[in-house]
Formats: structure tokens, sequence, C-alpha cells
């Protein structure tokens, strides 16, 4: 199958590409580098193998998408192309509500021109929003959301739910990540976040390779078993597994699925600190400061459905992401344009 990637140059798109290509799919990527670097194109066609053609587009622009589906003949689009800095949304609202809504809409209408009928979205755990308690299920309304971001993946489902009713030929799959952590075992692409990074993860890898001084755990006074928020960690590697499993089942059926993407097993913060010392031989310096306002204390999957209808269930464990993020973070100190 021929799959367009908005936003395929990023975090999750760059190592879904890479899975994609090594299925048999051809991949197209279509980004405009505004949090990635186009090094990672150049990593991804390495690894793969294959020539991987790539636009440097804003997937707001009607005009350019259609252009590379019509040049293309593009069978399903995966849609990456968000702004994702939670506490960034709050300050910046119409941005994100414009960025991430407008690439949608650009995308579907693009797709009904081309005659393009499967769609896959980058949607996250955060719509379960905070009533629903944890495990997540696919069944539970979505919530209220604690910033735009969140808002922001709450409405595109919306959209996308509506786009598939009032198409029938239209498949929306709806996949709802959990905490994207790790790298592809070569090290040679992983995540790179610009300036001081949001998530636990690529923090604790900066601290512990000597670019931050210190981890500050945001609250320990949780009702967890060890006080401190609790997460469904999942390699990157797997996420990317399911969006190829998701592709097929996007092409194959007909209207709308929501899937979560997640091991089902929660970790705490400081649980996530002890496996990346441990793994790694390497300590991390941390120390505990005051809550994180938005925080949950803590959710996972429920992750059935998606070995119920994708037959993917998460394979790497908490090891494999830690030594696999830290094999990136040695390999690439400063990221992609060290
Ligand atoms: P990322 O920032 O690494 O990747 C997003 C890519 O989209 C970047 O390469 C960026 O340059 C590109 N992009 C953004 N706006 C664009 C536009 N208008 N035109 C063209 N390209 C554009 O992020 P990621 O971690 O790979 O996340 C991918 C998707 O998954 C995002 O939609 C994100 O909201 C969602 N998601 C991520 C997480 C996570 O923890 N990483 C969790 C849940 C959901
Ligand atoms: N944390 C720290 N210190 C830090 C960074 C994070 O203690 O420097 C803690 C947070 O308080 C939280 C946990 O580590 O308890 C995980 O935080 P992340 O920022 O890594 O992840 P979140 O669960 O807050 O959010 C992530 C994505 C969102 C997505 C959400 C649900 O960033 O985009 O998962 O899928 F919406």
């Amino acid at each position: 199958m021929k799959i367009l990637l908005a936003g395929g140059a990023g975090y999750i798109g760059s190592h879904t590409a890479v899975q994609l290509a090594n299925a048999g799919h051809e991949v197209v990527i279509a980004d405009n580098y505004y949090n990635s670097s186009p090094e990672a194109v150049n990593r991804i066609q390495e690894l793969t193998g294959k020539e991987i053609p790539s636009y440097d587009v804003d997937v707001k622009d009607k005009a350019k998408v259609d252009q590379i589906m019509k040049e293309h003949k593009i069978d399903c689009v995966i849609h990456f192309a968000g702004l994702k800095a939670v506490g960034e949304s709050v300050q910046k609202p119409i941005e994100y509500y414009r960025n991430n809504i407008d690439t949608t809409l650009t995308l579907l209408e693009c797709m009904k021109e081309n005659d393009v009928h499967a769609f896959v979205f980058s949607s996250s755990a955060t719509v379960y929003g905070e009533e629903n308690p944890a495990p997540y299920t696919e069944t539970m309304t979505r919530g209220r959301c604690s910033n735009p971001y969140g808002w922001t993946k709450s409405m595109m489902e919306q959209i996308l739910e509506d786009a598939s009713k009032a198409d029938p030929e239209l498949s929306v799959v709806l996949l709802r990540y959990f905490n994207p952590i790790g790298a592809h075992e070569s090290g040679r692409i992983g995540e790179d976040p610009q300036g001081i990074p949001n998530n636990l993860m690529p923090y604790i890898a900066q601290t512990a390779i000597g670019r931050r001084e210190k981890l500050t755990i945001f609250g320990n006074d949780y009702p967890t078993p060890d006080g401190t928020c609790r997460r469904d960690y999942i390699h990157v590697m797997d996420l990317a597994d399911g969006h190829v499993k998701a592709v097929e089942y996007a092409c194959e059926n007909k209207g709308t699925e929501i899937i979560n993407l997640g091991t089902g097993t929660p970790y705490s913060v400081l649980e996530i600190v002890h496996a990346f010392e441990k793994s790694n031989g390497i300590k991390v310096n941390f120390e505990f400061g005051p809550r994180r306002e938005g925080d949950l204390p803590e959710f996972w999957a429920e992750s059935e459905k998606a070995e119920k209808l994708l037959g993917w269930t998460a394979k790497r464990n908490l090891e494999d992401m830690c030594r696999d993020t830290w094999n990136w973070q040695t390999k690439n100190p400063k990221g992609y344009n060290a």
C-alpha cells in the first residue's frame, strides 16, 4: 500500500515509516520540520535501504497536499502532524487549534478529492479526561480535557467520526497512544525534543548525559503506591508496529474504530527512574518538587481491543525502553543536528 505520513519526520512518524517500509509498504512523508529535522528522513532511508519521497510542506497547504496525493496515488493517510506541547498549548491556544484542526480538515478535503478512503489518526489517552477511572477502555465517553492540546485531539476525533458517518466509503482508525518512549534499537532515530524536554523520559536521558543538572519529579504525594504518578509507557517501536496493523485494518474496513495503544501496565515516575539506572548502569540526579498542574495521578490502557481487532500487543518491556532510549541519547547527545 502507499501511505502518506503527515508529520512523518517526527518522533513517532519516523519509527512508523521504518516499520511500514520494512513490512513492504510504500511511504511518502510530508512535514514542515517545525519540530523535526530532514536528517530523520535520511536516517529512515539508511535503515530501510529504500528511497522515501519527502516534501517540505505545511499540511495546512491544500494545493500542495493535493499535489502530493495526485502524484503518489495514496491509499491511506496517517496524521501525525500535530503540535503536542501541553504547557505551550495553554499559552498559545489559537496556534494549537489552528494547526491541529486545520491540518485534519485539509487532509480530509484532499482525500475526498483524490479518492483516498483510509485515515489513521494520532490521538491520545488525554481524551479520556479527568472523569474516567483507569484502566481506560475505548467504550468510555470522552471526558473534559485540562488543556487546549487535549481539546484539539478530542475535537479532531469528533470531526473524523462525523466525516466517516457521512461518507460510507471512509474508514477511520483513531489510535489513542499512551506514553511512547524508547527509540529504534540501532540508535539512528529517536526522540529529539527542541529546548527543555517536557516529557519524562527525554528529561531523564538528558540528565543522565549531563545536559540537565537534575530531574524534578513533579509530586510525591499522589494516592499511588509510592506517591508519584503512574503511566502506561509503551516502546515507540511497538507503537510503530501498531500503526502497520492499523493501516492494514483501515484499508480493509469502513466506519470508525477507536483503539488504545498501550501495554496495560502502569509504572510510577520513581520506577522509571530506577529502571533507567539499572538497565544502563548510570545514576540519574533527581529531587522531588511540587505537582505539575493538570497531571492526573494515574492512568493506563485496557489493551484488549487492539489485540482482538488488529492482532497487536506490545512486545518490548521497560528494560528495552530504557536501554534503547540511552543508546539513542549516547549516540546522538545533541539530537539530529549535532
Ligand atoms: P513530533 O513533534 O515529533 O512529530 C510531529 C511532526 O509533525 C513533526 O515532525 C512536525 O514538524 C510535524 N508538523 C507539525 N505541524 C505540521 C504542519 N502544519 N505541517 C507539516 N508538518 C507538521 O511528535 P510525535 O511525538 O511524533 O507525535 C506525533 C503525533 O502523535 C502528534 O499528533 C501528537 O500529538 C500525537 N501524540 C504524541 C504523544 C507523545 O507522547 N509523543 C502522545 C499522544 C499523542
Ligand atoms: N514528570 C516529572 N518530571 C518531568 C517530566 C515529567 O516528574 O520533568 C512526570 C509527570 O508529572 C508525569 C509523568 O512524569 O507524572 C509523565 O509525564 P510526561 O510529560 O512524560 O507524560 P504525560 O503523561 O504528562 O503526557 C503524555 C504526552 C501527552 C499525552 C499523554 C497521554 O506528553 O501528549 O501522555 O497520552 F496526552
